[in-house]
């Protein structure tokens, strides 16, 4: 036997498969449009997007909890349309977290244990192995509504956890917490899912908390996958205008391709790294407020006028205006003053350039190409 091979046929296989997925309630526009996409074993996956945009409809879908209207989902290589939700290898933790209030602690995990009949002492194990993996030892004899919202969440975890299903789905469980446990509670959980091995899918409407935490990213809008790729992958090269907006800020405005390697915008020309689009072609410019700049007037590649300038702790946050009326987030060090002209540089590489309707699999062709 080639091993060698054996281990190639292993990683490829993708733990969910959705092809061609379209989901219609009744009479209503479609929710999800054809929607394909692969999910690997053991990585971080989040779906992000406005709300409305689909991203629960996925997770019940692939809880089992809905059926698709078209295509087909499937897990470890087969068609799962069919298979019941409790036939399925995947475990749930919901917004509200969806805990028993009138059981304690101990019994909220033990919950789907008793119901598949486990013997006590395995059960027991179970539930403190679990326990532990949560960092709540000790809490068993605890009442529900005795627990810190902190603390029902990683009950919660934990009787997802607790049978060691092969995907766990996690939809905005953070949402409900503040922001200090909140982020002490998405560098836990990511820690977890490291340290477990299983397949995370987690919903959030955060961008911040998708590029923190994730493997990888599938940026929805209008139950369509806009964009899917490494944190870096979609903040450093987003598609199109909806994933540069909506992920980190950014400055968008409109352009021409002039030739290979040179872009126009601002009313200006500028040298770039793009390449084999066509002479004239209109296009979208993203400029990072990181990316930009100040300079003296005189030195600059683009001159602009101050208009407002907030300090963030950690850069001033300048909003500034060109002579042809664009807008300019600059996120800088240095401080402006406002009404003043300053001028503004950039690398050739920050300027990302944007093609109306491009599919990801020609994005994608056409980034390789520079490298
Ligand atoms: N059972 C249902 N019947 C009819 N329409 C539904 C049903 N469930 C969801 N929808 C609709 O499908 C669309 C997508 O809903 P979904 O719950 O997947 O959005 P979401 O991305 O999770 O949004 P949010 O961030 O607000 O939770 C919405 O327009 C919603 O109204
Ligand atoms: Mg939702």
């Amino acid at each position: 036997m080639n091993l060698s091979t054996n281990s190639n046929i292993n990683k490829a296989e993708a733990i969910i498969r959705f092809d061609g997925v379209t989901k219609q309630y009744e009479s209503d526009p479609a929710v999800l449009k054809d929607v394909s996409f692969e999910i690997e074993r053991g990585k971080f996956y989040t779906l992000l997007g406005p709300s409305g945009c689909g991203k629960t409809t996925i997770l019940r879908l692939i809880a089992g909890f809905t059926a698709p209207t078209k295509g087909s989902i499937y897990f470890n290589g087969q068609m799962i349309n069919h298979i019941p939700a409790n036939k399925r290898q995947v475990n749930t933790v919901f917004q509200d977290y969806a805990l028993f209030p009138h059981l304690n602690v101990f019994e909220n995990i033990a919950f789907g244990l008793r119901i598949k009949k486990m013997k006590q002492a395995e059960i027991k194990e179970k539930v403190q192995e679990a326990l532990r993996f949560v960092n709540l030892s000790g809490y068993e004899n605890r009442e529900i509504t005795e627990m810190s919202g902190g603390q029902r969440q990683r009950v919660a975890i934990a009787r997802a956890i607790v049978n060691r299903p092969e995907i766990i789905l996690l939809d905005e469980p953070l949402s409900a917490l503040d922001l200090k446990l909140r982020t002490e509670m998405q560098v836990e959980l990511r820690e977890l899912q490291r340290r477990l091995g299983i397949t995370f899918i987690f919903v959030t409407h955060d961008q911040e908390e998708a590029l923190a935490m994730s493997d990888e990213i599938f940026v929805l809008s209008e139950g369509r996958i806009q964009q899917s790729g490494t944190p870096m992958d979609i903040y450093d090269e987003p598609i199109n205008r909806f994933v540069a907006d909506f992920i980190g800020e950014s400055n968008i405005v409109d352009g021409r391709m002039k030739a290979d390697y040179v872009v126009e915008f601002a009313g200006k020309s500028f040298e770039c790294v793009d390449k084999g689009l066509q002479p004239n072609e209109p296009i979208d410019i993203v400029i990072r407020p990181e990316d930009l700049e100040i300079t003296r007037p005189e030195d600059g590649k683009m001159q602009v006028r101050v208009e407002t300038q907030l300090f963030r702790g950690v850069h001033f946050e300048i909003q500034c205006a060109d002579e042809a009326g664009n807008k300019w987030l600059v996120h800088s060090t240095r401080k402006a003053e406002v009404g003043e002209t300053i001028g503004l540089t950039f690398d050739p590489e920050a300027i990302h350039v944007m093609r109306f309707n491009e599919t990801e699999e020609e994005f994608d062709r056409r980034l390789e190409s520079y490298s």
